[in-house]
């Protein structure tokens, strides 16, 4: 059995990953592959349960180093339960944000240990690395705008945190796409929905050609 690929999407808020990986797995299905779609923080009871404590209430309730170890925790039951069965048994995983969320949210716009960060990544991920990241970049003011129009949740903890936070949020992400040209494709989020799912949907069949 060929083992299927990991896609994470990523991106600060109201940049409509969650839309695009929706259609992403309705596109894949359609082409006959085995998707599981899940998201971070999340994907497994627990990681839900935790989850509901990191997305909601107080912008200051936990310190980045808290909220690492907090989605590690996550992470590592998201891997061990969810990913890697999955990949193993060849179907797609397309993974609403993985690490670089933490990376980016909790260590670059955080000030969160890195080597912290590194140690608990190391432990979470069981060494899994994404075979794509789809970068959704956005200016902030633009994006937050989004997110509170949509304001059907109380998932608003980190979107309170103020413009500041949010611009590191795009500077962060743009690095890691930067550094790690191979795994990561920025896509333009200020497009239509049509044109970001077609900047999408070009990256991954680039990376099922690749295997
Ligand atoms: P979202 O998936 O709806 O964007 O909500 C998840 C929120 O959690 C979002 O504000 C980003 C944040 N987050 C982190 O701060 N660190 C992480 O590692 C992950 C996975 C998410």
């Amino acid at each position: 059995m060929t083992r299927g690929l990991f896609i994470t999407l990523e991106g600060g808020e109201g940049t409509g990953k969650s839309t695009q990986a929706l259609r992403l797995t309705d596109r894949l299905k359609a082409s006959g592959h085995d998707v599981v779609l899940t998201r971070e923080p999340g994907g497994t009871p627990q990681g839900e349960a935790l989850r509901n404590l990191l997305v909601s209430g107080d912008p200051g309730a936990w310190s980045a180093n808290a909220e690492a170890m907090l989605n590690a925790a996550a992470r590592e039951t998201h891997v061990r339960q969810v990913i890697m069965p999955a990949i193993a048994a060849g179907k797609t995983v397309i993974s609403d944000r993985f690490m670089d969320s933490t990376r980016v949210y909790q260590g670059f716009a955080g000030g969160a240990d890195m080597s912290l960060i590194d140690a608990l990544e190391r432990a979470a991920t069981h060494g899994l690395l994404p075979s794509l990241t789809l970068v959704f970049d956005l200016a902030p003011e633009v994006g937050l705008a989004r997110a509170k129009a949509r304001g059907t949740t109380n998932e608003d903890r980190f979107e309170r945190k103020g413009l500041p936070f949010h611009a590191q949020l795009r500077k962060g992400f743009l690095l890691i796409a930067r550094a790690d040209p191979q795994r990561c494709a920025v896509i333009d989020a200020s497009q239509s929905p049509d044109d970001v799912f077609s900047q999408c949907w070009s990256r991954v069949e680039e990376a099922m050609q690749r295997g």
